[in-house]
């Protein structure tokens, strides 16, 4: 496995694997497949709805706890600071775990610093290892970071080989912030998967389209988490750690970008507006 430090010394594996959208009553047997895999990073959320079934998985695999890393998510209708603090311990009791390796704020809507405050003291506390957030442009990470008393230490934001994300990447490298990739496939957009500059790629190193998206990433420092419910997928998916992407190549796959988002806009109005209207009701009215 590749590593990388975070900015507060901890380490986390540069591949891993997401579990959204699995249905919580299928989440125990694909997560113990990917543990089975080889995969030692899961990622869920709150709004997931199976985080008891990766803790589940966990305590099942027989794996050590501390050779499995756990991201979780606190979503935005826990974002004050009392509720924030409280949905870490639940997050803890379903996780099944007495402690979190990285707790994001998955989204910069409603009482985010309150919620950061949160985080800030169930890190303090020993509850999480290493904190951070989700879908957070340059701007407000700039503002989070400059003015918290703890630096995020990671912000998970849509990168796939359509949005490269590169100018919120250089940003993220300015503030020793790592780059983790959500939905490193598109979830399956634009014929991804057939895609003739990927193929043209993987040729010359016998992979697949979807090890060359893995693999340019991890080689741009971004890290991971591919979610497959077919162990097949799961094991080519894992199988990114024994070849290197050229200059060149890598070149080639930056004009793949098109800059922009095709899953979820934060910039989009509209968008914004129904998931605002939504948490408001998840809130049970407004949330500060
Ligand atoms: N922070 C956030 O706001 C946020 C938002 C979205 C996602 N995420 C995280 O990112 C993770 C990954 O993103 P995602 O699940 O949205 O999408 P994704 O990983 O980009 O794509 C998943 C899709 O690709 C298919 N697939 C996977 N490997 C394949 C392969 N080798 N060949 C062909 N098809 C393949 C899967 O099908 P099968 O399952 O049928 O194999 C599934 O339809 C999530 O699970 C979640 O943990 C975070």
């Amino acid at each position: 496995m590749e590593y990388t430090t975070l900015n507060n010394g901890v380490k986390m594996p540069m591949l891993g694997f997401g579990v959204f959208q699995i249905p919580a009553d299928q989440t125990e047997q694909v997560t113990l497949d990917a543990l089975s895999t080889g995969y030692r990073l899961l990622d869920t959320a709150q709004a997931y709805g199976n985080e008891e079934a990766v803790g589940n998985a966990v305590k099942k695999s027989g794996i050590p706890r501390d050779e499995i890393f756990i991201t979780d998510k606190i979503w935005v209708s826990n974002f004050t600071e009392d509720r924030a603090a409280a949905s870490i311990d639940e997050s803890l009791k379903k996780l099944q775990t007495d402690h979190i390796d990285l707790m994001l704020l998955h989204q910069a809507y409603g009482d985010y610093h309150g919620a950061w405050r949160a985080l800030e003291k169930a890190y303090k506390d020993g509850k999480v290892r290493a904190i951070g957030v989700s879908n957070f442009d340059p701007i407000r990470l700039i503002d989070m970071a400059g003015l918290a008393e703890i630096k995020p230490a990671v912000n998970q934001v849509e990168t796939h080989p359509f949005w490269q994300q590169k100018p919120a990447h250089k940003v993220m490298e300015e503030l020793g912030i790592q780059h983790m990739a959500w939905s490193p496939f598109a979830e399956g957009q634009q014929n991804i998967f057939h895609n003739p500059v990927l193929e043209e790629i993987g040729q010359a190193h016998g992979k697949t389209p979807a090890q060359v998206i893995l693999r340019a990433l991890i080689q741009q420092n971004i890290v991971v988490i591919p979610k497959s419910t077919h162990k097949n997928r799961m094991e080519q998916n894992f199988d990114v750690l024994d070849f290197s992407l050229t200059d060149e190549e890598l070149q080639k796959f930056g004009t793949l970008d098109g800059g922009k988002s095709l899953i979820f806009d934060h910039s989009d109005p509209k968008t914004i507006s129904s998931l605002i209207s939504a948490i408001k009701t998840q809130a049970g009215g407004p949330l500060y």
